[in-house]
């Protein structure tokens, strides 16, 4: 039986993920959130009757409470995994609109902004699959997939000259790293690592952007199509979860995905 387990399953992509993973039966699916009991609630309003859905309870920024969950998931697999999904990510609204010169205008906001997106989308993530490789080892699949973003290419953001979300982008290169080199160090055990984009997708998070807000996000799109003529918008959690999961299968060491970055398309193409 398959196992997975998955970060920030209580929304957005992370939801979609288990949604999809957890149709098929064989599969056991471990979902992560920090709200076990509203997860638990809407797996039991939507999910009913997925008997090979789990929900564990930990914050990536909570070292303890990651290791409580490998102990957890070793008791509900017998003591392997085949699947390490890092989905779960601080996505902040503090650099969505405005570019870093504006950004740096409040030094102890960036700070703060900064060892948040440190601590929960590259600290939290290195100390979860460190913790989980012995788990992995044991494993048949051994893949573990980093939910990375086309944001952090820099010959995008060169091309495009995106200038939002730069904490953002900055915390996904700088993961980007910490994946090859878990890569380099775990290769050779059979373990691949490998940073995966999801292209653009819609889960929701512009609802509250202001018209000015939405003008901005607007000239970015642009550049995007720019780059992209064949680019139609966001796309549906449903498609891009279909997508990445036939990259996740068909990746693998011995076709050079060792450490990669790469999209849902299982290339440098990002949109
Ligand atoms: N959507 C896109 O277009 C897009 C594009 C590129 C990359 N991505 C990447 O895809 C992944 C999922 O993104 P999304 O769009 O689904 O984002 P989202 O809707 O903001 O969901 C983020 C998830 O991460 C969880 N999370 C946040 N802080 C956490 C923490 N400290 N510890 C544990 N979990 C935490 C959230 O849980 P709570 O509900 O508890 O807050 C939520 O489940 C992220 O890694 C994101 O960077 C998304």
């Amino acid at each position: 039986m398959p196992s997975y387990v998955i970060t920030g399953v209580s929304r957005g992509l992370g939801w979609e993920f288990l949604r999809q993973i957890s149709a098929n039966p064989n599969n056991q699916v471990i979902g992560l959130v920090r709200d076990k009991k509203a997860t638990d609630k809407r797996v039991s309003d939507q999910l009913a009757g997925r008997t090979n859905v789990n929900i564990l309870e930990a914050d990536l920024s909570d070292y303890d409470a990651l290791k409580a969950s490998v102990a957890a998931t070793s008791r509900i697999t017998g003591g392997s995994l085949d699947y390490l999904i890092a989905n779960g990510a601080y996505v902040s609204k503090w650099d969505a609109y405005d570019p870093i010169g504006v950004l740096a205008e409040d030094p102890k906001e960036l700070e703060k902004q900064l060892v948040t997106l440190t601590t929960v989308n590259i600290v939290g993530n290195i100390n979860l699959f460190k913790l989980y490789i012995p788990l992995l080892l044991k494993g048949q699949a051994k893949k573990v997939i980093s939910l990375t973003s086309g944001h952090a290419d820099l010959d995008s953001i060169n091309l495009i000259d995106i200038e939002l979300a730069a904490g953002y982008s900055i915390s996904k290169a700088g993961m980007n790293i910490a994946v090859a080199k878990f890569s380099a160090q775990y290769k050779k055990d059979g373990l691949l690592f490998f940073s995966l984009s999801p292209g653009v997708v819609d889960v929701g998070s512009q609802a509250d952007a202001t018209p000015e807000q939405m003008q901005k996000l607007g000239a970015m799109a642009a550049g995007f199509m720019k780059a992209y003529p064949e680019w139609k918008g966001p796309a549906q959690p449903e498609d891009a979860i279909r997508d990445m999961l036939a990259v996740i299968e068909k990746a693998s060491i011995e076709d050079g995905f060792g450490g990669s970055f790469v999209s849902h398309h299982g290339d440098k193409h990002w949109l």
